[in-house]
């Protein structure tokens, strides 16, 4: 957790004064459901315990002026005449502006200051927490009314339309709607979810592979293309169908033949994830973790061999963790292409299940990853230090 008063003290050393406000809003690591949310189907995600960090005051004209704490990056812009910058850190924040300001919220200037210990690229989200804080300050400090839900849509649309990253909802939803100590089995055709509470005896592993995520902005579009495919075709058959949500197992199998590859591997990945997300959520409402973590494992084989986004050194990292002591079971989180892992572990286990897989996936790839037993956390809110009285 990042240090408010230290954030305050460094937004009144910039600007002079001090924030009349902090907020946080977290990362998430996706327990199953990976590559269905664009697809109206389930996701089973977490918010972690670390979070990007917005302190701001509002100012009475229409600057926006945004610092990073460590003062690596800045941006000025006019709320009133956003532009999109060559810089995606902007584009980030701008987006945000634009899209609460299109949605017929009115705006004054602000000044910000951002910190963050989600760490950046490696398929935590941090680019959500961003979207997600940042609009949560705006909310805020105009005092805006508006639904969680509203906000997390707000921010994926600034993701699609300014950043121009096609993502799906899940990552903004989960930033806005996460509760400690628990997963949301999250609907994401009509934004519905349910929290179920994790096992105390058990613990969230995140490993970091640290594989740069080169290939992942395009191979994601291509998913996304291809799944539309899958569901022109189905259509001929099915013409009630809007997404691969609304494709069960039968239907796929009556008509394989007819969907080419991969549209047809591809397809089968998201129907069979959706059903597994929605029984792995079954199962640990029971507290059957040894289920849950068979339904993980089935995900990252999918995840491997259907949709063919996972990388042999991610699938080093998993396999070991497969085979050791406390672990019920683990797969690639996220888009993929690099990034992180996700493992549920006996939480007496952690120490050594952490030490022997960073071993073994150094001595096979040389690379050195690392390891966050994260937390459920909440989603986005003021930071619990507060800043003090509101404007
Ligand atoms: C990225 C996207 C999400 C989701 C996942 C894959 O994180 O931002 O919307 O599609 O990939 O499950």
């Amino acid at each position: 957790m990042l240090d408010t008063g230290t954030l305050r003290a460094r937004f009144q050393q910039h600007y002079g004064i001090p924030p009349s406000v902090i907020v946080r809003a977290p990362g998430r690591v996706n327990l199953i459901g990976e590559h269905t949310d664009y697809n109206d189907g389930f996701v089973f995600p977490v918010a972690i315990d670390r979070a990007t960090y917005v302190a701001a005051r509002l100012r009475h004209d229409q600057l926006v002026r945004v610092a990073s704490s460590d003062l690596n990056e800045e941006d000025t812009f006019a709320i009133d005449q956003i532009e999109r910058s060559n810089r995606p850190w902007h584009n980030y924040i701008r987006g945000v502006a634009l899209a609460l300001r299109v949605a017929g919220h009115p705006l004054l200037g602000a000044d910000l200051l951002i910190a963050s210990d989600v760490p950046r690229g490696a398929g935590l989200s941090s680019s959500a927490a961003l979207e997600v804080a940042v609009g949560y300050a705006f909310q805020v400090l105009n005092n805006l009314n508006m639904l969680g839900e509203e906000l997390a849509l707000l921010a994926q649309g600034a993701e699609n339309n300014f950043v121009g990253v096609q993502c799906g909802i899940m990552d903004q939803l989960i930033a806005v709607l996460g509760r400690a100590d628990h997963a949301l089995l999250i609907d994401c055709r009509d934004l519905s979810y349910r929290a179920v509470p994790l096992p105390p005896s058990v613990a969230v592993v995140i490993c970091d592979s640290h594989i740069p995520r080169t290939l992942a902005a395009s191979a994601y579009n291509q998913r996304r293309q291809e799944c539309d495919m899958a569901v022109q075709l189905l259509r001929r058959w099915y013409p009630g169908i809007r997404a691969l949500r609304d494709v069960s197992e039968d239907h796929l199998a009556a008509h394989s033949d007819a969907l080419p590859e991969p549209i047809r591997s591809r397809a089968r990945h998201v129907v069979r994830e959706n059903r597994r997300t929605l029984q792995g959520a079954e199962a640990l409402e029971r507290g059957d973790v040894v289920t849950f973590g068979r339904l993980m494992n089935e995900s990252h084989a999918s995840l491997r061999d259907d949709y063919q986004v996972s990388l042999p050194d991610i699938d080093i990292l998993v396999e070991t963790a497969h085979h050791l002591a406390g672990c019920y079971g683990s797969r690639l989180t996220g888009a993929g292409f690099g990034g992180c892992t996700v493992s549920l572990v006996e939480r007496n286990e952690v120490e050594s299940f952490s030490r022997d897989l960073l071993r073994v996936y150094h001595n096979a790839t040389g690379r050195t990853a690392t390891i966050y037993v994260c937390r459920a956390s909440d989603g986005v809110g003021r930071a619990t230090d507060n800043a003090g009285p509101q404007e």
